[in-house]
């Protein structure tokens, strides 16, 4: 009785998981979205991360570039004194985002896509 309990529970716990991610998309699945495959960030395996390279291949190029698309707030999140920090630093595919700035700073209008 009680492992079936448990058993149901877990079921749950799971379906719940799986509308919150559908609520709000993550970055992988935005991108599937727009007919990005994916492949295109995991060109030999799924294990296979991403490299800033790639990601910049389809992002303007570079990090100049890039922070030309972002510099309407205060603080443009690319042109930054930390340089050129791993997009992932910030950006993941298929995690909650989160800002690296946050380690030191409280930016709490900053929202990372
Ligand atoms: C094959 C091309 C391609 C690759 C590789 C790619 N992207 Fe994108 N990305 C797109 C397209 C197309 C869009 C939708 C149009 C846009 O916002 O530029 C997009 C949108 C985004 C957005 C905005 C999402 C939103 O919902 O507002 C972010 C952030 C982003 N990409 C980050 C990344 C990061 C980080 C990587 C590497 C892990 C990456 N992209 C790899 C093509 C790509
Ligand atoms: C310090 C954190 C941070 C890092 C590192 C970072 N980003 Fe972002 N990125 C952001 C934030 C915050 C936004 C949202 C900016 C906004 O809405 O004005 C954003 C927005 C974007 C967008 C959407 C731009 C648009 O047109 O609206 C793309 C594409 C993107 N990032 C790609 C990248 C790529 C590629 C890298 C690595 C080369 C990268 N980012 C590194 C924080 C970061
Ligand atoms: C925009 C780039 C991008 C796209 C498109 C993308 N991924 Fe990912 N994926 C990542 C990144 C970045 C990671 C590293 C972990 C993270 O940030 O979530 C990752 C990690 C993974 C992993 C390793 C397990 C994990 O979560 O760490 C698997 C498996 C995976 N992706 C499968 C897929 C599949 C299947 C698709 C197509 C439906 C896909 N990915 C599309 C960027 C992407
Ligand atoms: C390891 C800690 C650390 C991280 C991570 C960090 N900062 Fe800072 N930041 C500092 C310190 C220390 C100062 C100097 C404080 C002062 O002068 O009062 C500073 C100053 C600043 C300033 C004001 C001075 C200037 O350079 O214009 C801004 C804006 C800023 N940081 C933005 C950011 C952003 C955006 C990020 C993420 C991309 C970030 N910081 C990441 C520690 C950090």
């Amino acid at each position: 009785m009680h492992s079936l309990l448990s058993v149901l529970c877990t079921g749950l716990l799971l379906v719940t998981a799986v509308a919150n991610a559908a609520d709000n998309a993550m970055l992988a699945e935005r991108h599937a979205k727009r007919g990005v495959a994916c492949t295109s960030c995991h060109v030999k395996s799924p294990n296979d991360k991403p490299t800033m390279t790639q990601c910049l291949a389809c992002h303007g190029g570079s990090y100049e570039n890039l922070a030309k698309k972002t510099d309407e707030s205060d603080i443009n999140p690319h042109a930054t004194h930390m340089g050129e920090p791993e997009c992932s630093e910030c950006h993941s595919g298929h995690k909650q985002p989160r800002l690296v700035c946050d380690n030191c700073h409280e930016f709490t209008d900053i929202k990372v896509p």
